[in-house]
Order: C-alpha cells, then structure tokens, then sequence
C-alpha cells in the first residue's frame, strides 16, 4: 500500500490520542498493579497536551496516511529540546510511535522514524532518545533494528508498604523518628 508521511493538522488529533491510547497496552510494566485500563485513562488525559504543543516549532507531530482513501495508519510525536537528564544536554526525544495493528510489519513505523530523525537533524540536534518499556518486545527489537543501542537502564524494586499507608498523595509527612534509627557501622578504628 502506498502512503504518505505528512505533518499532523489539528484535525488530526482524536485519531492520533485514539490510537496512542490502545496501543499504551503494548508498554504496561508487568512489574506495576496499575491495570490496563487505568494505564490507558492517563495516557489518553496526558496527550490532550497535544492541542497546545504541536504548535511549538520544536514538537514534530507527523502521522502517516494511506494515498487511496486517506485512512489514518499511525503516527510519531517528537519533541526537540528536550533535556537529557544525566548530562544537561538537549536532545530530541520520541514520545511516542504508533501504527494501526492491522499494517504492522510493512514498514509504516520506520517510516515514522526515518521522518523524526530527519526532524531532529533539521534544528541541529545530534541525538535521538527515547524510552521503551523492557517487556515490549517487539517495539525493543524495532528499535534496535533501526539502530537504537541501550545507553541507561531504569530498574524498580515493589517495595512491602502496610494497606494503611498505600496510595497517600500528596506524600504526608513523615517524622525522622517515625521511620526508625538508622545506624552507620563507624569507619576502622583509629
Ligand atoms: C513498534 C511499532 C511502532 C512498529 O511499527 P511497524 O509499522 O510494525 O514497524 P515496521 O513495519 O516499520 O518494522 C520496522 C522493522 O521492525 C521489524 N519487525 C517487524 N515486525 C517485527 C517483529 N514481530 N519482531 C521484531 N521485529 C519486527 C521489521 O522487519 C523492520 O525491520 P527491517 O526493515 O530491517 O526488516 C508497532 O508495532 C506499534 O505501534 N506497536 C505498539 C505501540 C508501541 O509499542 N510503540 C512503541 C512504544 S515505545
């Protein structure tokens, strides 16, 4: 199928959030209790930010569309200037890639890409990041096809916290002593 890779119009954006929002699926963490469901309510909040950043000149918003009935098959949000926070330094940085689960494997995604990076080139920026949940494969594989290479690992420990205390937000205070002594074993003898 023959399709072109075009920037987003505003027009454009239920699909767009539509689709991040099912595909968020493919990037729970297995290690959280958050249901899919939950996961796909934030996502689907979180990109109405969307509306406002796309007119930014460093935000590339670029969808990708068949040629024949103008269907909608996927899209890439890339945000130029963004702080890389181990270094200071600016980079672009994907936030995030989607195709249509029907045209998976037919090259639309790496034509996504190709699109972001030449977006990141066009302003000056060398770098291209991005995150990607460890359990998903099949996008880790994709990435690592197009020449992505693994530079930092986040890792999370479920930590054993008493029904009482669980889901407190804003975070209450919490007093030294609350939370035990903490003893230092003292440096050797002089
Ligand atoms: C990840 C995703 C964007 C890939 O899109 P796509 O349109 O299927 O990608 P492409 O067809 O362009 O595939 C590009 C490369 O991945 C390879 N690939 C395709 N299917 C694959 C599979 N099942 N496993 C591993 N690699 C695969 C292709 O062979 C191709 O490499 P090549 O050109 O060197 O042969 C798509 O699967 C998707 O939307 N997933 C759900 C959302 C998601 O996980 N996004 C990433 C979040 S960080």
């Amino acid at each position: 199928m023959r399709y072109v890779i075009r920037r987003a119009r505003p027009d454009d954006l239920d699909k767009v959030i539509q689709l991040a929002t099912d595909m968020v699926v493919h990037s729970v963490s297995p290690f959280r209790d958050i249901s899919a469901d939950q996961v796909k309510e934030f996502r689907r909040k979180d990109l109405q930010a969307l509306a406002e950043a796309i007119k930014q000149p460093h935000v590339g918003l670029f969808i990708a569309e068949a040629e024949n009935d103008r269907r909608f098959l996927g899209h890439v949000v890339v945000v130029c200037g963004y702080m890389e926070s181990s270094t200071g330094e600016s980079q672009g940085w994907v936030f995030d890639l989607s195709t249509v689960p029907d045209m998976w494997s037919q090259g639309i995604g790496r034509a996504l890409m190709d699109q972001a990076e030449a977006f990141c080139i066009a302003l000056g920026y060398k770098y291209l990041g991005l995150g990607v949940t460890t359990a998903n494969d099949r996008a880790v594989t994709f990435y690592e096809r197009l020449g992505f290479m693994e530079e930092r690992k986040r890792m999370i420990k479920r930590l054993d916290v008493p029904e009482e205390l669980l889901n407190v937000d804003p975070p209450r205070a919490v007093d030294a002593g609350e939370i035990g002594q903490t003893v230092v074993a003292p440096s050797e003898a002089p």
